[in-house]
């Protein structure tokens, strides 16, 4: 049994993570979460309260990071500003809790000497060509567009200086785009399902030809605790489902699924700097640390993940008008 302190733990993957690791193993967890608009105390309902606590705070608070990391065995760090469109937008709040939020966490890990694990993302590699057979390995040079992946490549090179330089006891992985659960409508999956519960016509950035790699976040957190059960220190592993398609293909199944026309959607301003396409090769974390995922079937996670979202209007509705308003404001 592990103290387990989950940074960012009342967002999307992190709060999938909580439930997974109270379901799946004996672990303790700790929340540390600011609570920005990303996040939803919702998300953690109905957790055990003997092994489940809550703090609300920032990770670049080093008083209110230091006490937490000093009384667990390990950290596993979700926290971050998430979403490119909101970073094209302001991107001042990116830098504040990717770059200075996960220093402020290293330097404490580094205090105390207790493991960390960095959750990063694959779009610190930038994008591939459609037509380009390759995918990213944990070889691929970092070369990431926007002020999002910019600040999460940031964070991810701080996390390698700190094991070289200090002996911090890290992992690193690098996670293709998630689906599932508690996701903030503000991201393309969960926005077009509740737009088409409220009878709001779908909206595809520019032709829809973007390709995305999906895994779903359940898939996520078992590599995740693999990676801390067996990840060796110092090293990166790449995350992904084999799931890539193109953004007009998810909504036409999104559609479909939902008994629409599989053409009632519109085209709408594409987002600035759109990388193309996201492919991972998980071969080394599949190879040596014998992890797989196990939501194979997308359409059937994707008909789970609807349900969820018809099931669960209380969660999202409070933020659904204010996250359209501000896409409409920019023609999107
Ligand atoms: P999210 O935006 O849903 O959640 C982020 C959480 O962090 C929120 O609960 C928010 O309140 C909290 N937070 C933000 N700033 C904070 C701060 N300064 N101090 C404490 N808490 C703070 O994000 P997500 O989609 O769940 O992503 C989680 C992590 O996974 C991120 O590091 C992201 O880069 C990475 N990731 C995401 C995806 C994806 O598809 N969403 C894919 C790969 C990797
Ligand atoms: P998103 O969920 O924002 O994730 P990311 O930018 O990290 O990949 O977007 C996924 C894809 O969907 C991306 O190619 C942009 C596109 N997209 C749309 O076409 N329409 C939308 O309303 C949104 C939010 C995204």
């Amino acid at each position: 049994m592990a103290r387990l302190l989950v940074t960012g733990g009342a967002g999307f993957i992190g709060s999938n993570f909580v439930h997974h690791v109270l379901d799946h193993t004996d672990h303790d967890v700790v929340v540390l979460d600011k609570l920005t608009y990303a996040g939803n105390l919702a998300s953690l309902d109905g957790l055990p309260a003997d092994r489940f606590r809550f703090v609300q705070g920032d990770i670049a608070d080093p008083t209110v990071v230091d006490e937490l990391v000093g009384g667990v065995d390990a950290v596993v760090h979700y926290a971050a500003e998430s979403h490119n469109d909101n970073s094209l937008h302001d991107p001042r709040p990116f830098l504040d809790t990717n770059i200075i939020g996960t220093y402020t966490l290293l330097e404490a890990v580094r205090r105390h000497e207790k493991r960390f694990h960095h959750i990063s993302t694959d779009e610190v590699y930038g994008d591939l060509e459609l037509d380009d057979p390759a995918r990213f390995t944990e070889h691929t040079p970092y070369n990431p567009s926007s002020p999002y992946s910019s600040t999460k490549a940031g964070s991810d090179l701080l996390v390698r200086a700190w094991v070289r330089s200090f002996g911090v006891q890290a992992t690193i992985s690098n996670c293709s785009n998630n689906y599932g659960p508690y996701q903030h409508v503000e991201k393309f999956i969960p926005r077009q399902i509740t737009n088409v519960i409220r009878g709001i016509r779908p909206k595809l950035y520019g032709a829809g030809e973007n390709v995305r790699d999906w895994i779903h976040a359940d898939d996520h957190s078992s590599a995740v605790l693999t990676i801390l059960d067996r990840g060796v220190i110092g090293e990166t592993y790449l995350i992904g489902a084999d799931g890539e398609k193109n953004n007009k293909d998810v909504v036409e199944l999104i559609l479909t699924l939902m008994g629409q026309p599989a053409d009632a959607y519109d085209h709408v301003t594409d987002r600035a700097g759109h990388d193309l396409r996201y492919a991972i090769d998980s071969t080394k974390l599949r190879t040596d640390l014998g992890w797989a995922p196990q939501y194979s079937d997308f359409e059937a996670g994707l008909a789970a993940t609807i349900d969820w979202y018809r099931n669960n209007e209380a969660w999202w509705a409070p933020t659904k008008d204010g996250v359209e308003a501000f896409y409409a404001s920019k023609g999107q």
